[in-house]
């Protein structure tokens, strides 16, 4: 049968996987997808680059709108990242009728809602496996596989670098600065590494996951971001004392009157297989109301992983490519018209469990004035550590974990707290997930 012609943009570390993956398993690949998926023609800003990995086996060239405006291609992959050249890149793809193939999550978080009415329009496919969690099909599950499902919240380790960080640091006590070098050495990073620590990338994946979760429109600005860099090893080391363990996660939740939508360090009981997770592995943990909870587990970020997500939705294009456009799989899981106002909450409206690190005078009465104040905010305590001081010390450390309670009344009870005289500092507080 004819070969589907594939234009690939950005020959990098995914984009090299993907070409190296594709030829490697061509045999295997085109049985599956019913004729030869063929990347005939490559665009890259470094040619030697491309002509390196590709060793002249595909027309090379530094110009992407060469193979975007070439009308014997059928589907663009675009893998060269950014909201740039790459909004372009799909934009003009899809005007000129072709299927897009990206691992693009920040583009997609940001100009979902235009790429996909485009693609709609036009009657095209972009397919995005790739943008969440590497090669963890964790877009096929959550808008095929569960597709029974009233999915109730997705809560998951979705930046391979943040973990690695995490990870590095807890076991061998590396330095944070040492262990990030380490990752971008071994194509973890974004271009920008702050997207990782920051938490940004887990939140455009958060973004991609809660639209499909819930059917709701992409609302990357409505997420809360919070990221790793300012984690102390302290909290890690007493999280631990209490059998829990401090991850990323990027958590889409849905409650009565909305959606949570939200990336920050977590407390996660350390039983948990989540909290297991370790290097620069992803796992994300979805709960049905039908299946219950379900977990995916796998590399989320590097070459050949993230390629063989690139591939699947290459197949899954090639598959469907002839098919009537009304008859395919949604983008976003829901169909387009039946998209739900159901609204992304406010951060104050969440709601978690917490821990609190107060430093305080070791004097009589101080527990007492910390706990009515928790108390008078309806927040309860579930368990509590406090150091002993060293000798002569006079101040030591208290550690608070609470039950669930609003991210409003929280930040009231620490102002509170905080104003006491016998409490130094500011409180450090860890948000709290029992995942149940
Ligand atoms: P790389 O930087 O390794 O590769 C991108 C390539 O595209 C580079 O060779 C770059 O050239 C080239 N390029 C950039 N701009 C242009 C342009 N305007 N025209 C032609 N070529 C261009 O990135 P990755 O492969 O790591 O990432 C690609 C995408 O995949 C990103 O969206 C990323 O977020 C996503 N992703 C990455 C994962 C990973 O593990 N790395 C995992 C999942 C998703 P030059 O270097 O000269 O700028
Ligand atoms: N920078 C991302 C990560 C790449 O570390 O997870 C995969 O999306």
């Amino acid at each position: 049968m004819k070969p589907i012609n594939v234009g690939l943009i950005g020959i990098g570390t995914v984009g090299g996987g993907t070409w190296n993956v594709l030829k490697r398993n061509a045999e295997e690949i085109t049985r599956r997808a019913g004729r030869p998926i063929c990347i005939v023609a490559v665009a890259d800003k470094n040619v030697a680059l491309a002509e390196q990995v590709t060793g002249g086996a595909a027309r090379i060239t530094d110009d992407a709108f060469a193979l975007v405006n070439d009308p014997e291609i059928d589907i663009i992959v675009e893998l060269i990242g950014g909201y740039g050249v790459a909004r372009e890149v799909v934009m003009q793809a899809i005007a000129n009728g072709k299927h897009v193939v990206t691992a693009n999550k920040a583009l997609l978080a940001v100009h979902g809602t235009e790429i996909f009415a485009a693609a709609q329009a036009k009657g095209v496919t972009v397919a995005f496996e790739a943008a969440v969690a590497g090669g963890i099909p964790i877009i096929k599950a959550l808008r095929e596989g569960l597709t029974a499902n009233r999915i109730e919240w997705a809560a998951g380790i979705i930046n391979g670098t943040t973990n690695f960080i995490l990870s590095e640091m807890r076991d061998k006590g590396l330095p944070f600065a040492d262990v990030l070098a380490e990752a971008q050495r071994l194509g973890y990073a974004e271009a920008d590494p702050t997207f990782d620590i920051e938490g940004v990338d887990a939140a455009h994946k958060a973004t991609l996951m809660s639209a499909i979760a819930f059917g709701i429109p992409v609302q990357f600005d409505k997420a809360y971001v919070e990221g790793i860099t300012k984690l102390e090893a302290a909290d890690i080391k007493y999280a631990e004392q209490l059998g829990y363990r401090i991850k990323l996660l990027g958590i889409a939740k849905r409650q009565e009157n909305g959606v949570e939508l939200r990336v920050h360090p977590t407390l996660i009981p350390a039983k948990r297989l989540l909290a297991n997770v370790e290097g620069a592995m992803n796992a994300v943990v979805v709960k049905g109301d039908a299946v219950g909870t379900t977990l995916y587990y796998g590399k989320g970020a590097g070459a050949e992983p993230t390629a063989s997500a690139v591939i699947a939705d290459l197949v899954d294009v090639t598959r469907l490519a002839t098919a009537d456009p009304e008859h395919r799989v949604p983008h976003l899981a829901f169909q387009p018209h039946a998209l739900s106002s159901l609204p992304v909450l406010p951060m104050s409206e969440v709601i978690t469990g917490n821990y609190l690190r107060l430093r305080v005078e070791d004097k009589a009465g101080v527990l007492a004035d910390v706990t009515r104040i928790l108390a008078d905010h309806s927040i309860s305590i579930d368990a509590m550590l406090q150091r002993e001081p060293e000798e002569g010390e006079g101040e030591t450390d208290i550690i608070i974990l609470t039950h669930t309670c609003l991210e409003s009344a929280a930040i009231a009870a620490i102002g509170k707290i905080e104003a006491l005289s016998a409490v130094k500092g500011a409180v450090k507080r860890i948000r709290l997930e029992e995942l149940q």
